[in-house]
């Protein structure tokens, strides 16, 4: 029987390529798999007809949109998941999901290898490939960018002379990767990172330069995860979507780093994130009011190794799994209103209301209705700083000698 091939398939020039490319290489039939984890663009009814008509044997398609919202971005805002402090996540956390349909994929049509169209230089292959090997340890893997030295130029020349139903002549400069939770571009001109970036780079955000009036919006949170936008009941896939749109519409969640990749390489990316950034500052912003301080600090910690795990491709391993059941256990009182104004850039909250606050206004109150007893202050600060002088003590002691 002739061996099948499943491929991520995105319906771009590269991976049309790729399914004649690696027939042609092994021998062997390839299924194209396109997942719709919200990248917009082409219908996958489109994309599918493409992958038969470049000669794939079999294209499988899902909507994955849902999916996607619901087990991957919510985790990631419940973990306020910022990669260095800045990179909502975007690519990393879609290659999980992709990965789970290919497994499925290759295990509907009796395929015994992966393929993916990433390069032997970027983070998306090992995430790629470590989640094969966790969900489908008898599937080998392919890269035929990396492993069968499919270059742009070869592409366009193979898929010019087989007449492959694909535009060769578009030319984009950038390298991008985008899904509902944002957009990710590299390559080109960015390369030289005393460059900024251009106004053509920008496709979720306006440019925040000559925003529309200021946007106030209200973000109902129930256990961490977003159920109503201006009092209306929200799925995560229309929460995102709508912040998307208005916080976008205000040049919220622009982003210009440049961060490590696993394989040791630094590199610049600009990425958008309207609706990602404007869900986890009004997350954390929640967090404050009801979360214990120590649990709170304590979870920052958590967040970040969390984010390192995902950006590293270890969204399947058992310390990601651990972890997320300290973060799902801190997030039982995230439940309450954060309002916020989008505008010029920026997603500032100027109001929160929790029936599961910790805030106590009595505690904190300068008037009069004040019910803290601040004659304990003092003796608390003694003993608070009683290590430290000890210390020092010790220290003019042993200088003096
Ligand atoms: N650097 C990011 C990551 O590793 C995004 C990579 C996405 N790919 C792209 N072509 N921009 O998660």
């Amino acid at each position: 029987m002739t061996e099948r091939i499943v491929l991520a398939y995105s319906g771009g020039l590269d991976t049309s390529v790729a399914i004649g490319w690696i027939g042609e290489a092994t021998g062997a039939e390839v299924i194209a798999v396109a997942v719709d984890v919200g990248q917009g663009g082409e219908s996958l009814e489109t994309i599918r007809q493409r992958a038969l008509g470049c000669g794939a044997v079999e294209a499988y398609v899902a909507d994955a949109s849902d999916e996607f919202a619901n087990e991957y971005c919510m985790p990631t805002l419940k973990a306020n998941g910022l990669y260095q402090g800045h990179y909502p996540l975007v690519s990393a956390i879609s290659r999980p999901v992709i990965v789970k349909h290919l497994v499925k994929a290759a295990r509907e049509f009796g395929a015994t290898t992966v393929a993916h169209g990433c390069t032997g230089k970027g983070n998306d292959q090992v995430r790629f490939e470590v989640g094969i090997q966790t969900l489908g340890p008898d599937l080998k893997c392919i890269a035929p960018v990396r492993d069968l030295a499919l270059t742009r130029d070869k592409a366009i020349a193979f898929a010019e002379e087989k007449g492959l139903p694909i535009e060769t002549t578009k030319k984009n400069p950038y390298s991008i990767d985008q899904n509902v939770w944002g957009r990710a571009v590299e390559t080109g001109y960015l390369e030289d990172i005393w460059n900024g970036p251009t106004k053509d780079i920008y496709d979720y955000t306006a440019t925040p330069e000559f925003p529309p009036a200021p946007d106030e919006v209200i973000i109902s949170f129930e256990a961490g995860i977003p159920v109503a936008i201006d009092g209306v009941k929200v799925t995560p896939l229309q929460a995102i979507k709508e912040l998307n749109r208005r916080a976008g519409a205000q040049g919220v969640g622009r982003i210009d780093v440049v961060e490590d990749r696993l394989v040791g390489i630094k590199s610049r990316e600009i990425y958008e994130a309207p609706g990602a950034m404007a869900l986890i500052t009004a997350h954390k912003h929640l967090e404050d009011i009801t979360v214990e301080r120590e649990q709170a600090r304590f979870k920052a910690t958590v967040g970040q190794r969390w984010s390192e795990l995902v950006y590293d491709g270890q969204w399947f391993s058992p310390l990601k799994r651990s972890l997320e059941a300290f973060i799902e256990d801190t997030q039982k009182y995230v439940s309450g209103d954060i309002r916020m104004t989008l505008h010029g850039g920026q997603a500032v909250v100027n109001g929160r209301r929790s029936d599961t606050s910790l805030y106590d206004f009595n505690l904190a109150t300068y008037d009069t209705g004040d019910t803290f007893d601040q004659s304990m202050a003092k003796g608390f600060i003694e003993l608070w700083g009683m290590s430290a002088k000890v210390a020092s003590g010790r220290d003019i002691r042993v200088a003096g000698k």
